[in-house]
């Protein structure tokens, strides 16, 4: 009798990296949600380190990209997350950066992630140029709109202020905008900590940058359902 070979079996583990979901949604309570216009639809937060590639210092505007790509993949079948190299090289690709632009510490503001949601998913970005913080108040409305269209979410860059940020929502009535923001480099299992340390928040327009230009860019991919989570 043939004595029974053990199996041998290789197991291929993909490397995934496992982010938390719709972080925003603990700050979304009830009947209090009316007054506000959201983000719709699932999002996974990135966030410096998230990958293992420590970032810390350069990375925001590449995280909160791939925030945003997180979203539009939801929407739409296509190419996963580009990682922050393939990010580069799509910058090269498209002739905006030198070679020397991959494996760099450059950073990357609104007009790289435009560029980069037409390069992967064919998503035009739309460009809102805010010339200085104590003016974000006259564009309210028109992001309030842009969260009832299409409810993607929105990448923030600036001049002075250049901590790049994801925009989640407006509330007109407490005149201010719930912002995620990448530069946490914590563990991915902690939305109470996220919560409570403010990483995601709603932030009264009084504090941006006065006198910081920003640049904001809304990706035109309109989410599929078109209802709010109340
Ligand atoms: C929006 O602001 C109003 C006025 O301050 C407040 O009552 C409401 O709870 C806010 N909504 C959210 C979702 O924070
Ligand atoms: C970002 O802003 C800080 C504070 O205003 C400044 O010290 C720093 O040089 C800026 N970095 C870049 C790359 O512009
Ligand atoms: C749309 O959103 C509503 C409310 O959050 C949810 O109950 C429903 O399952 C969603 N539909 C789809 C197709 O995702």
């Amino acid at each position: 009798m043939i004595p029974k070979q053990p199996k041998l079996r290789i197991i291929v583990l993909s490397v995934a990296i496992m982010l938390l979901t719709n972080v925003h949604e603990n700050l979304l309570q009830n009947e209090k949600y009316k007054s506000a216009a959201v983000v719709r639809g699932n999002y996974q937060y990135y966030h410096y380190c998230c990958d293992g590639v420590d970032d810390r210092g350069w990375g925001c505007g590449y995280r909160t990209l791939q925030t945003v790509c997180s979203w539009i993949q939801h929407q739409i079948s296509g190419q996963d997350v580009p990682k922050l190299r393939e990010i580069q090289q799509a910058l090269v690709a498209m002739g905006d950066k030198p070679d020397s632009f991959v494996g760099s510490k450059q950073w990357i503001g609104s007009l790289e992630v435009a560029m980069c949601l037409d390069y992967f998913y064919d998503v035009p970005g739309k460009i809102l140029h805010i010339s200085n913080g104590a003016s974000i108040g006259d564009y309210l409305e028109q992001l309030e709109e842009h969260f009832h269209t299409n409810g993607s979410p929105i990448m923030m860059g600036g001049d002075d202020d250049n901590s790049s940020k994801g925009i989640f929502g407006v509330n007109r009535s407490s005149m201010s905008l719930l912002v995620l923001d990448p530069h946490y480099s914590g563990k991915n299992n902690q939305v109470n900590q996220l919560l409570k340390e403010g990483w995601v928040q709603w932030k009264p327009l009084t504090s941006f940058h006065g006198k910081s230009f920003y640049n904001l860019c809304l990706p035109q991919l309109q989410a599929k359902n078109k209802s709010q989570k109340v």
